[in-house]
């Protein structure tokens, strides 16, 4: 059986890390959740209040800046931690969420975070979730899924997530979150978020998580056996 990598991109809340973590669960892959790390380099940014649009202070930012995913126990899954500390949680929140689409649209963040990743899939035998994943970081990825889903349901995946992770929502700052980062998204300059020409549409708006997963799976199989 050969190691592969498979790329799962696509907008805000599709539930593309609930799929990548199982679909690696399943296959005895390494699951990267890429977002986290752009919302780690965000908190980081956040804490120590680095004007971003200075070149120089931004760069010296990035060198402090250490991330690590963990396995935890507790949750069964893995954990982003910046400078040591364990994040997760902390990334979810709102102010991270308003401010992560300007900080991922800064090239040098990319740079930083895509050969982060890339040396991440060296050895393949890797599932990560993204926006770019399928078209710059793993542009010869051997499976690439381009999730889509209706946007109501989005809204309410992300409310309930957030709900669930920090205590409090509020679905109309949920509303304009997603839409916000859908716009910014899709629109920087550097590596936007759009499917790859040889990915495959997994619309799951009427799909449970089981049914995602079979789907995904099979076609998973088909490029490791074939
Ligand atoms: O998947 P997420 O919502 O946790 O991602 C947070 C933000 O990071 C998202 O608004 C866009 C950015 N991102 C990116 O630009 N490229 C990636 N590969 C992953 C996330």
């Amino acid at each position: 059986m050969k190691n592969i990598i498979i790329t799962v991109d696509g907008y805000s809340s599709c539930g593309k890390s609930t799929l990548a973590r199982a679909l690696a669960q399943e296959l005895n892959y390494i699951f990267i959740d890429s977002g986290a790390m752009y919302r780690a380099i965000t908190l980081y940014f956040l804490n120590n209040q680095i004007d971003i649009f200075d070149d120089h202070e931004l760069e010296k930012a990035l060198r402090n800046i250490n991330l690590k995913f963990q396995y935890d126990p507790v949750s069964g899954s893995s954990h982003i931690h910046l400078n040591g500390v364990n994040v997760e949680n902390e990334i979810r929140k709102m102010n991270v969420s308003n401010a992560v689409s300007k900080v991922a649209a800064l090239e040098k963040v990319r740079d930083f975070a895509v050969e982060m990743q890339r040396k991440m899939g060296r050895s393949k035998g890797i599932v990560m979730d993204g926006r770019d994943i399928g078209t710059t970081v793993f542009p010869k990825a051997e499976l690439k899924v381009f999730m889509t889903a209706d946007k109501n349901i989005r809204v309410k995946r992300r409310y309930d997530e957030l709900k669930q992770k920090t205590g409090y929502a509020n679905l109309n700052d949920v509303i304009r979150n997603i839409e916000n980062r859908d716009h910014l998204d899709t629109t920087r300059k550097i590596s936007p978020l759009r499917q790859a020409e040889d990915a495959v549409v997994l619309d799951n708006s009427e799909l449970n998580a089981e049914e995602q997963l079979a789907i995904v799976l099979q076609w998973a199989k088909e490029k490791i056996n074939g």
